[in-house]
């Protein structure tokens, strides 16, 4: 059997998809993509990685490969993709990569159909609103669709996205609302920070910012549990507590963890 069809060795999907614009897929699919691909440069198990992350941007308006043109990062590579390419783009992208992110326009369409049923995870993000509890579970809805027409469950997560650093009653009745709606949650949030609005002027991950350490620290949380979601593999770059080895390495003094774990 060769490498890209040994089931232990397929690569993983993951897909980032709402049905609703703005809350956050482009930023997440970002962060998912870099802090991966800053795992896979400094990882130096003997396991046989292809060093390469692919992004597929499914989004007409292709925020995320202008924002990865900027990025310049030489293990990340961005596909344009659209309904019509997005199965063959998917097959050409899993051969040559050890994760695939696939970014969605905002809306229930075809390409989201195609890359749910493709995926080994969606991550639905969504803002602590009604509204996005509403499209959270439109969305979802999407996904069973996906498993139904392929036969397979489908693992998702709703990941609450732009949530204030400060624990607040809106967000905590927010969480409780995504919960009795029957939408899995992400344990670990995207805060609101502006690390994350900044990074797409500059192209620059939070661990390359002057004051991006927070923000680091979320994305390390929200990629690790991610990883473990999606498979032995590749939780195999699992930081955990960002040991001190790769987080001096990575992005100098050690990030504070003490606000995300306060909301994770
Ligand atoms: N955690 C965050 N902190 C601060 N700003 C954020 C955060 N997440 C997203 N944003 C900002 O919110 C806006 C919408 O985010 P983003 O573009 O990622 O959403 P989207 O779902 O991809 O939108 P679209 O459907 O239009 O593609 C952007 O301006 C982004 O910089
Ligand atoms: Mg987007």
């Amino acid at each position: 059997m060769s490498r890209a069809t040994s089931p232990e060795r397929k690569t993983p999907i993951v897909a980032l998809a709402s049905t609703k614009g703005g809350v956050g897929k482009t930023t997440l699919a970002y962060v998912l993509a870099t802090e991966v691909a800053r795992r896979l440069a400094l990882d130096t198990s003997p396991t046989p990685w292809r060093r390469r992350v692919t992004c597929i941007d499914a989004d007409p308006n292709r925020t995320l490969a202008q924002v990865l043109q900027l990025t310049k990062d030489r293990l990340i590579t961005c596909i344009e993709s659209d309904s019509d390419r997005l199965l063959a783009d998917l097959r050409h992208a899993q051969a040559e990569s050890d994760l695939v992110v696939i970014d969605l326009e905002g809306t229930a369409n075809q390409a989201m159909l195609y890359a749910a049923a493709k995926s080994d995870l969606v991550l639905v993000p969504a803002q602590p609103s009604r509204f996005d509890v509403v499209e959270a579970v439109k969305t979802i809805g999407v996904v069973r669709r996906a498993a139904d027409l392929v036969g397979r469950e489908i693992a998702h997560r709703v990941v609450l996205s732009r949530t204030p650093v400060l624990r607040q009653r809106v967000a905590d009745h927010s969480r409780a609302q995504f919960v009795r709606a029957g939408l899995p949650l992400l344990p670990v949030e995207l805060v609101q920070r502006a690390a994350f609005q900044s990074m797409t002027y500059t192209g620059k991950p939070p661990w390359l910012q002057d004051g991006g350490e927070q923000a680091a620290a979320n994305v390390v949380s929200l990629v690790d549990a991610v990883l473990h979601i999606i498979g032995p593999r590749l939780s195999s770059l699992t930081i955990g507590a960002a040991p001190e080895s790769v987080a001096t390495q990575a992005r100098g003094p050690k990030p504070q963890l003490e606000d995300v774990q306060s909301i994770a």
